[in-house]
């Protein structure tokens, strides 16, 4: 079967499980969006410095792209949902799973498809502070037969049957994490009113997440727009639409992600540009980056076809060579302050902060949007004075990333149904205050 077919057929199925919660739903709904290195998440270290915790977001951003990177590279005969990693994300929500509830904290993910959380009785599981989710334990659990057109939606070489006719599967990722076990069904809700009853997700009973060994997480949900993931389960019941408004990660509140209507951002400074899906990776949100302007010069990296990944689980953006290098010239000419010598790594251009500079308007050109950015979206001030540009090169051959930082105070909608991502610039504590 080739991979529109197998889209095809996966998006059919899907519809008809989401159809049931479809009329409870309609209005939308929104739920806290938790940044891990914020005073609300569980993974909190307040002795970090800004520093610490950049490195550590580059560090996961860096074996994120390594993932997607082997991915995008890699040729249609192979799986390619085996290659992109549930990574640590920097985003968190509040789950509760089965019947009765039991609260969970889970990254979200949008470079991600199938959600998965860590199972009793486990074979082989990474370290865990709470405890493992008990399908006997949950009186709304289902198995998922492996001759059930559900178990195949499941990547074709991923899945088997086992033992008692249930639907077995593994991701392998590449940088040895994984995570293998049984596609099930049961409830998962989001806190106070909205619950999907037939959720499927994977229960993973050999798991290892190889970039983090904290204890924290318990598994992912996929935000990705392949057929398993929970915009997808969710389907027509929330138009197939998401958005969130990223507060500055220093904020004391959490950000909201919303769904379905609640998404729908609305405004004269809304500006849209089209998702240009690749079939071959159907569950990446790819768009295009025609250029961007530094002040007065502009630069073009003269592509059209999609050269450029929104994810939320990467911290920096990332800019295709060469093109960097043009941005990075361009830039320090515009601010004209020299680098000091001493960049920390992973960054490529960092001096002292001084009140009185004069940042030059930066806009990014996508297909039929431009938005401007601010300067707290291009760089990050550390507690040592030292100001630093938030954006650096991409590994990957021909490909951009378009990272959290230069999301924060944009509102932010994934619009599959009508293929297309749009932007508002926003306050976004603002709009936390109003709802
Ligand atoms: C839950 O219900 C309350 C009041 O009944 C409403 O204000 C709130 O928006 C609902 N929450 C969600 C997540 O829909
Ligand atoms: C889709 O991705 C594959 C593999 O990365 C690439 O070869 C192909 O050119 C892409 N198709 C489009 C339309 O961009
Ligand atoms: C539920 O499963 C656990 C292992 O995951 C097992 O130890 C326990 O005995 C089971 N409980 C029941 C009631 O079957
Ligand atoms: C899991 O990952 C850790 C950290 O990289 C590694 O030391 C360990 O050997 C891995 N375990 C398995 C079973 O692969
Ligand atoms: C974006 O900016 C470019 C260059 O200034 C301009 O030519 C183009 O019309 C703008 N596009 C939109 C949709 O505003
Ligand atoms: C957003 O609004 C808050 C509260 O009204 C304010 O403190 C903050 O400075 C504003 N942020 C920006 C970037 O304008």
């Amino acid at each position: 079967m080739n991979t529109l077919e197998f889209f095809i057929l996966a998006l059919c199925s899907v519809f008809s499980i989401s159809i049931i919660e479809a009329s409870k739903i309609e209005s939308g709904f929104s739920i806290d969006l938790i940044h891990r290195d914020s005073a609300m998440s569980p993974y909190y270290n307040p002795s970090m410095s800004t520093l610490d915790l950049l490195r550590n977001a580059d560090l996961r951003s860096s074996s994120r792209l390594k993932r997607v990177s082997l991915y995008l590279l890699s040729n249609e005969n192979e799986s390619p949902e085996s290659i992109i990693i549930p990574n640590n994300g920097d985003f968190l929500i509040r789950i509760y799973i089965g019947t009765p509830p039991v609260e969970r904290f889970a990254i979200v993910d949008t470079g991600s498809d199938l959600s998965w959380v860590q199972c009793s009785p486990c074979e082989s599981c990474f370290p865990q502070d709470t405890p493992l989710y008990e399908s006997n334990k949950s009186s709304t659990f289902t198995n998922v037969p492996c001759d059930s057109q559900s178990c195949t939606l499941l990547p074709t070489n991923q899945h088997t049957c086992g033992k008692s006719e249930e639907c077995l599967y593994s991701y392998f990722y590449g940088d040895k994490s994984f995570t293998v076990g049984e596609l099930v069904v049961d409830s998962i809700s989001f806190g106070s009113n909205v619950t999907i009853p037939k959720s499927m997700f994977g229960c993973g009973y050999y798991n290892n997440f190889t970039a983090d060994t904290s204890g924290k997480p318990v598994g992912i949900v996929g935000l990705g727009a392949g057929p398993l993931s929970l915009i997808s389960q969710l389907g027509d019941s929330i138009g197939r639409k998401f958005s969130y408004c990223l507060l500055p990660f220093n904020s004391k509140s959490a950000s909201k992600l919303k769904f379905g209507n609640q998404a729908i951002i609305k405004g004269d400074s809304v500006v849209s540009t089209p998702l240009l899906m690749n079939s071959s990776h159907h569950f990446l949100y790819q768009f295009n980056l025609q250029g961007i302007t530094i002040g007065q010069n502009t630069l073009q990296t003269g592509r059209t076809d999609g050269n450029m990944v929104i994810d939320s689980g990467t911290t920096l953006t990332l800019l295709e060579q060469p093109f960097f290098d043009n941005f990075l010239t361009s830039m320090k000419l515009t601010i004209g302050i020299e680098s000091v010598e001493d960049v920390p790594n992973p960054l490529h251009y960092c001096f002292p902060f001084q009140p009185d500079i004069e940042f030059p308007d930066t806009i990014l050109h996508f297909n039929g949007a431009n938005i401007t950015l601010n300067p707290f979206n291009m760089f990050i001030l550390f507690e040592n004075n030292l100001l630093c540009l938030a954006v650096v090169p991409s590994n990957i051959q021909g490909i951009s990333v378009l990272g959290n930082v230069a999301q924060v105070n944009f509102q932010v909608e994934y619009d599959l149904e009508g293929e297309k991502l749009s932007f508002a610039a926003s306050n976004c504590t603002d709009i936390i205050n109003i709802s």
